[in-house]
């Protein structure tokens, strides 16, 4: 049964595949697209909402529908059972013929969100959660088709085929999503590295595409400071007066839409380290997401402070012995928050 619904969705993608690698290609042969959207669009001197979501205390970037606005309510504050609701309203809102103003694309994070926390929800039903993992790359690819302009929506769709590639053991298909990450990153690197980090970091520590994840990291501080990064110091202070919340380098820093994303960022990047045995310049990344602006009101700093205490030596020998069912979780996915250690700006659950 469950065999039989992996080989139908997989039929169905193929044909999307086909159009959604066909527009990938294209962002190689057209000069790169300035930035999402937004770059034209986003709110720079608008005086916030009234009821803009909580802590960023800026206006949402871009348009964005009820449905979407009442997701990113959820989201910004950990809500997790209001993973479910939304990507249920956003389904509704598409089946109306609505996709303008991010619902193609927030569809698809609300399911993924959903998905990626599952662990929160103690009545997890594990075989509807893989159904819907599996339906990932279509929500995507159809994301990719009504906001063909947001070169974002190519870490999602990259991402999601890697990962069903991964899970069905369909090289085919792994290998298009490596194909859509490395389109997307031409296109946004400030962004897209960070997801290619993310399709890669699974891999075992000896395995040599692993140091891809973590060359992919240097590579989007390099992106986004405008210099090639000292490998061997990789302190950001003398980066931190370029911060800003507007632009294509927004996405290095923290906004509306990620209020913690650099202190997020750093601590992913810091945990990848230790798995590649590098520990003493791990320390020095996890200590980058204390220098950030927002870092004390960083609902997750527990995380970060758990790393800090814990002997990295030994953890980073779990990674390199020969059970990979002890490696230790990377990122918010120690505690089960995969999206919320970047995305919320305070946790009410
Ligand atoms: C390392 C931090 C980080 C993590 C982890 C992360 N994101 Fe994001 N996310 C970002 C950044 C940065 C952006 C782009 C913000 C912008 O465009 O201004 C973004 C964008 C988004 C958006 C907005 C899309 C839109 O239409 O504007 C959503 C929704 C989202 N991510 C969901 C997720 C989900 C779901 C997860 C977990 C599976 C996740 N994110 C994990 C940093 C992160």
């Amino acid at each position: 049964m469950k065999l039989r619904h992996h080989l139908s969705l997989l039929g169905s993608l193929a044909i999307v595949f086909a159009a959604a690698c066909g527009a990938a290609d294209d962002t190689r042969t057209t000069p790169p697209t300035p930035a999402p959207d937004a770059a034209t669009t986003f709110d720079t001197g608008a005086p916030p909402a009234p009821d803009a979501a909580p802590d960023a205390g800026l206006a949402p970037p871009f348009p964005m529908a009820p449905e979407v606005l009442s997701f990113f309510e959820s989201f910004h504050t950990s809500r997790y059972s209001g993973a479910k609701p939304s990507a249920a309203a956003l389904d509704e809102a598409v089946k109306q013929g609505r996709t303008g103003e991010e619902i193609a694309l927030v569809r698809g994070l609300a399911h993924l969100w959903h998905v990626a926390e599952s662990r929160r929800d103690p009545n997890m039903d594990g075989d509807a959660i893989q159904a819907e993992a599996m339906s990932l790359p279509g929500w995507f690819a159809f994301a990719q088709e009504k906001q063909p302009n947001d070169p974002r929506v190519g870490c999602f769709l990259g991402t999601a085929l890697v990962n069903a590639g991964q899970a069905t053991q369909n090289a085919a298909l792994e290998q298009q999503g490596f194909a859509v990450l490395d389109a997307a990153v031409a296109a946004y690197p400030e962004f897209n590295l960070f997801c290619r980090a993310l399709a890669y970091d699974p891999l075992p520590a000896s395995d040599p595409r692993f140091d891809k994840a973590v060359d992919s990291l240097y590579e989007s501080l390099d992106a986004c400071f405008g210099e090639k990064v000292d490998r061997a110091n990789p302190d950001i202070t003398k980066y931190l007066g370029q911060a800003t919340s507007e632009g294509r380098k927004r996405v290095c820093w923290n906004g509306w839409i990620a209020p913690h994303n650099a202190e997020g960022f750093f601590l992913y990047f810091g945990d990848l380290l230790v798995k590649q045995g590098k520990i003493d310049i791990a320390k020095i990344v996890y200590a980058n997401a204390k220098k950030i602006k927002e870092y004390a009101s960083w609902p997750y700093k527990s995380i970060l402070d758990e790393r800090l205490g814990s002997d990295l030596t030994v953890k980073a020998a779990l990674y390199r012995d020969a059970d990979p069912k002890n490696d230790p979780p990377v990122g918010g996915a120690s505690a089960d928050r995969n999206c919320a250690y970047c995305h919320a700006g305070s946790a009410s659950e």
